[in-house]
């Protein structure tokens, strides 16, 4: 076999079988170097686990894993001082590792593999990467929600219009609208925390007979197809399992997973936890597009209800005057990029035949992208909120006696008529008001008796927007007391799930 000769100078880690080259457009089509470098650290760390694990299992002496765990730490100590250098035939991060191992510490780095493939190892990495960048991405959302819960509190008392169909509807407190975009995002927080736990399984290694002392670990015979052993890769771990006796509970303590996959098959194939991360993110700027868009609008002269902060904004090249929400416009138009990325893993996911195929290489792409643009926008819509600039004059004057409308037929349901009458008394007195060409307020209480004796002097109340807004204090409400009850709510949301 002058194949085998062959690819050993190259440094192929597959090359047994193969004797022609590879095209170098298909060489560098097949590599992932380029962005799956991000994994050295996680790589070192799975690997040291696992020789640990080699070493229980009596395929690595003492002394061969001491060797092999001291060359793993110069080739960490290489990539965290920039050191390290890539060779043309380093196809990913595990084979880049792998020969830098080799380099170092000679033949003995060859039993690192032994009973691992890649296609363990690479997701074992994925998740390890995942586990850390998601607990930053949860710091990140719960000091958004923070500092919107902060701002709502200290601005509590100050009031402005609510909007449905983007026309003014009712009198509510500013820190209602901030209060019902930090809710939305506390749902994100909660479900950010839930697909950590899916993410956080061990796939590395195989189920064998081992006894293990976790619930969802059920011990069994590895599946074993002959098929599967034909595959060119020199890697039992790359679907029937592990044969070698290697301790997976010890693995999965190593690296502190809360659970190990239940087969091989599905361990190295499934990436649900991908697509739930991608998911929870495009949900979640599903909700920051929507306080963008509101700010946005916001922030135009035709509302002037908020002012950007200088720090969050540009000016035009043109226009002088001009100052504009990018960083909200940003945030806006990132979250068709996250969808994107969901939508494009689940469409390589669909109908993949079982277990490992090369079409899972686009998931780290994708995750590591939208990591960044997550961590990028939370910061940005942190200093967007902490900074904004609110005109509560404006805000005020923006609230109209005909927002008080709903508010003047609760008036007569107080006074014992029946919702669906008092709707249409209130609508006539609209009308009534409209057709005089005068505002709500301003229709005397002989007017207001010819469309409903139950009027009387008290209805001047129905007219102060402090009132109006106090009514609402049932939970959830926009009253003072129910605004009060949702910050603590939020705040003791924000602490469990810190905890
Ligand atoms: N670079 C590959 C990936 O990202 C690693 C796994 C390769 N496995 C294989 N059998 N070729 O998915």
């Amino acid at each position: 076999m002058t194949g085998g000769g062959k690819s050993q100078e190259s440094g192929k880690l597959w090359g047994g079988r193969f004797v022609g080259a590879v095209d170098p457009i298909m060489e560098k089509f097949n590599a992932s170097i380029a962005y799956d470098r991000q994994l050295w650290e996680v790589d070192v760390q799975g690997s040291k686990a696992y020789s640990r694990g080699l070493q229980k299992a009596g395929l690595l002496t003492k002394a061969e894993m001491d060797k092999i765990l001291h060359g793993l730490d110069k080739v960490a100590e290489e990539w965290a001082q920039g050191t390290f250098k890539l060779n043309p035939n380093d196809e990913d991060i595990h084979t880049a590792n792998e020969r830098r191992l080799k380099e170092l510490i000679g033949e003995t780095a060859g039993k690192l593999h032994t009973g691992r493939s890649r296609n363990d190892q690479v997701v074992t990495d994925l998740r390890l990467w995942m586990r850390q960048n998601c607990s930053t991405l949860s710091a990140l959302l719960r000091e958004l929600i923070r500092t919107m819960v902060d701002r709502a509190e200290a601005e509590r008392d100050i009031l402005f219009p609510g909007y449905t169909h983007l026309q003014r509807a009712q009198p509510i407190r500013w820190s209602h609208w901030i209060l019902s975009h930090a809710v939305a995002l506390t749902r994100d927080s909660e479900r950010l925390l839930e697909v950590q736990k899916r993410i956080n399984v061990l796939p590395l290694g195989s189920p064998g007979n081992q006894d293990a002392t976790l619930g969802v670990y059920v011990p069994g015979p590895a599946f074993q197809e002959p098929w599967s052993l034909r595959i060119p890769c020199p890697c039992s771990g790359a679907i029937a399992g592990n044969p070698l006796g290697v301790d997976r509970e010890l693995l999965r303590t190593e690296l502190k997973f809360g659970a190990i996959t239940l087969n091989s098959m599905d361990a190295t194939s499934e990436r649900d936890f991908v697509a739930e991360f991608l998911f929870w993110a495009s949900l979640c700027m599903t909700h920051l597009s929507r306080m963008a868009e509101d700010l946005i609008l916001y922030g135009t002269k035709e509302f002037s209800f908020v002012q950007l902060s200088d720090a969050y904004s540009t000016g035009s090249s043109l226009m002088p005057q001009k100052k504009n929400p990018d960083s909200l416009e940003l945030i806006r138009s990132k979250a068709g990029r996250v969808f994107g990325r969901c939508a494009g893993l689940l469409m390589t996911l669909k109908g993949l035949p079982s277990t490992y195929n090369k079409d899972l290489q686009e998931d780290k792409e994708a995750v590591f992208e939208v990591s960044d643009t997550m961590g990028a926008v939370l910061q940005v819509a942190t200093g967007v909120i902490s900074t904004l600039q609110i005109h509560r004059e404006n805000m005020v004057q923006a609230l109209s006696p005909d927002m008080l409308a709903t508010d003047l037929a609760y008036y007569l349901v107080r006074k014992g008529m029946p919702f669906r009458q008092a709707h249409e008394a209130s609508g006539k007195a609209v009308f009534m008001a409209e057709t005089k060409g005068v505002a709500l307020n301003q229709l005397s209480l002989q007017e207001l008796q010819t469309i409903s004796h139950l009027f009387s002097g008290d209805v001047s109340q129905v007219w102060d927007y402090g009132h109006s807004v106090e009514q609402y204090s049932a939970l959830g409400g926009t009253a003072r007391s129910s605004v009060d009850w949702q910050i603590s709510q939020v705040r003791a949301l924000l602490r469990a799930q810190q905890a």
